[in-house]
């Protein structure tokens, strides 16, 4: 693995296509909003966002039971979504800008109506048979184990027809590809060359783990720590997935993959892989042969807290490989809103620290604004989560429109959009925010540029710095002779920190965006949900 990919010095953009911009008036985002949109992302001056790269949730041809994630072409774009001109437009418009084009692969499922599960389910002697699981009942007739869905319900669905059950551990209209089949294993790769060949420069690789499954299907043992409290229908969410998914041979499927990535000049694979740091750290390869980034999700998870958060960042540091490089994210589609999980003045520390740790960082479209939450009634739910699960659990609240501006739709759309447009669009918007200098989109501008202008920033070390104050995470990153120090509170309280023998420093950025300036560090006080980035 070359260790100086582009990724490590990128900052990722996630865009949900269906809520990003809506050109042709349907009230779904499409691939030409996007290239409206580019010149927001980088236009090369400090006036836009800075991101160096794109990753573009699906949107193939598909009947949109999970919303792109049930694949019936994938060598296509769904109307909805535009044309392959249209992509091909993209990419030489987001390459014209300095802009790389990530896109989703979904390799564990297609949609059941895909022609090869129509194929697969006519009959049980039908050459796509095998390429996807089918098993037989138990004697008793019940399903063939106890593995459940991750949007909830069973694993398994009867085909009346041929008398087998088909296995999906999302909806039933995700039927799972059986990739020990030599032929499905070359029709996914050739997917691959196929957007390769197009000029994508990587894909973000959805439930990447979940490739490969035990041959004996053998049951899930419980998980006694599970939440008691998980609806009645979350088998999943009560197991221990020792059985379904990241199994020990992944590494294999992957090498394979990374050798088609290898053909191309410069492309890159991401993973979505969400386990503890032993097992995750495998997903780079055992000599850094596999995945360019298996995506970490720990900023999502963990409680906000100094103490919590610096201990997942160092964990993180010292659990990687040689060869490895770390990643950070805060949001994406299937996670709540990080401005409504840690509040509106944490969400800017949040930001400073996603974007002056040592890694990759992950932005998803909308967080740069300080979107919440969208408030979805039980009628307005439309992720299936939602529909499964409880309206609790729908992933929508993440997925309301991009705010534009106070137009009508909040510039998103000329038509009803999909899903409603919060009620705060009107102040917390593209433009509106990019005429308040304190914006919390102006601090994420801001911080993105510093990134892209300073080495240490992209490519330092980091150290901790051990402090008296455990409300807050200071850290130091340091580059050829500069090092630049992060103090960060984590309370809605101010605090001193006592930094000897640090003596004074200089302000570069604070999340307040009002002050810069010689400093002192004995103590250094740093005034409510404040981050300061500092030049020593
Ligand atoms: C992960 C995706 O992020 C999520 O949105 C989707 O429902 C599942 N994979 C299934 O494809």
């Amino acid at each position: 693995m070359k260790t100086d990919n582009w990724l490590q010095h990128s900052v990722v953009y996630q865009i949900y296509p269906r809520s990003f911009k809506d050109s042709d008036g349907n009230g779904v985002g499409d691939l030409q909003g996007i290239i409206d949109k580019l010149d927001y992302l980088h236009d090369g001056t400090l006036n836009s966002l800075g991101i160096d790269a794109i990753w573009i949730s699906p949107f193939y041809p598909s009947p949109m039971a999970d919303f792109g994630y049930d694949v019936s072409d994938y060598c296509d774009v769904d109307p909805l979504f535009g044309d392959l001109v249209t992509f091909d437009r993209l990419v030489a418009e987001a390459h014209r800008r300095g802009i790389k084009i990530i896109i989703d692969y979904v390799p564990n499922h297609t949609s059941d109506q895909h022609p090869w599960f129509i194929e697969s389910c006519s009959s049980r002697d039908n050459p796509k048979r095998d390429w996807y699981i089918w098993w037989d009942a138990k004697p008793d007739g019940s399903l063939p184990n106890n593995w459940g869905a991750v949007l909830g319900g069973p694993a398994w669905t009867w085909d009346e027809k041929t008398g087998q059950y088909y296995l999906h551990q999302f909806l039933k209209e995700q039927p799972e590809l059986n990739w020990r089949n030599r032929d499905v294993r070359n029709a996914m790769l050739d997917v691959l060359h196929f957007w390769l060949r197009r000029g994508v420069d990587g894909f973000r690789m959805d439930v990447i783990a979940f490739l490969l499954k035990d041959p004996e299907l053998r049951d899930n043992l419980p998980n006694p720590a599970a939440n008691p409290n998980l609806h009645p229908d979350d088998i999943y969410g009560r197991q221990l997935h020792v059985y379904n998914e990241d199994l020990d041979e992944m590494s294999e499927v992957i090498r394979e993959i990374r050798k088609v990535l290898d053909q191309y000049d410069a492309r890159i694979g991401i993973g979505e892989v969400w386990y503890e740091l032993d097992r995750w750290v495998r997903y780079f390869g055992p000599n850094g042969d596999g995945l360019h980034m298996p995506f970490n999700f720990k900023l999502m998870q963990k409680p906000w807290s100094a103490a919590s958060i610096r201990e997942t960042v160092e964990s993180l540091e010292s659990a990687l490989p040689t060869f490895g490089w770390p990643n950070y994210g805060l949001g994406n589609h299937d996670y709540p809103r990080l401005a409504s999980r840690i509040g509106q003045a944490q969400a800017r520390v949040a930001a400073m620290l996603l974007l002056t740790l040592r890694g990759t960082p992950t932005l998803y479209d909308g967080d740069e604004l300080g979107l919440e939450n969208g408030i979805i009634t039980p009628d307005q739910v439309q992720d299936p989560q939602g529909i499964l699960l409880g309206a609790e659990r729908t992933r929508d609240v993440a997925r309301t429109p991009m705010q534009w501006d106070r137009m009508p739709h909040a510039g998103f759309s000329r038509a009803e959009p999909w899903l409603p447009i919060s009620d705060d669009y009107q102040r917390r918007n593209v433009e509106a925010e990019s005429k308040d200098p304190a914006s919390v989109m102006n601090l994420y501008r801001t911080l993105v540029w510093l990134r892209r202008q300073t080495p240490t920033l992209q490519k330092g070390s980091y150290r901790t710095l051990v402090q008296n104050s455990g409300d807050c995470y200071c850290y130091i990153r340091s580059h050829e002779g500069e090092d630049l120090l992060i103090a960060l509170n984590f309370t809605h309280k101010p605090h001193e920190i006592d930094l000897n023998p640090l003596k004074e420093g200089n302000i570069i950025l604070s999340t307040h965006m009002d002050h810069s300036g010689p400093i002192s560090l004995s103590p250094l006080l740093l005034r409510t949900d404040e981050g300061l980035l500092i030049k020593l």
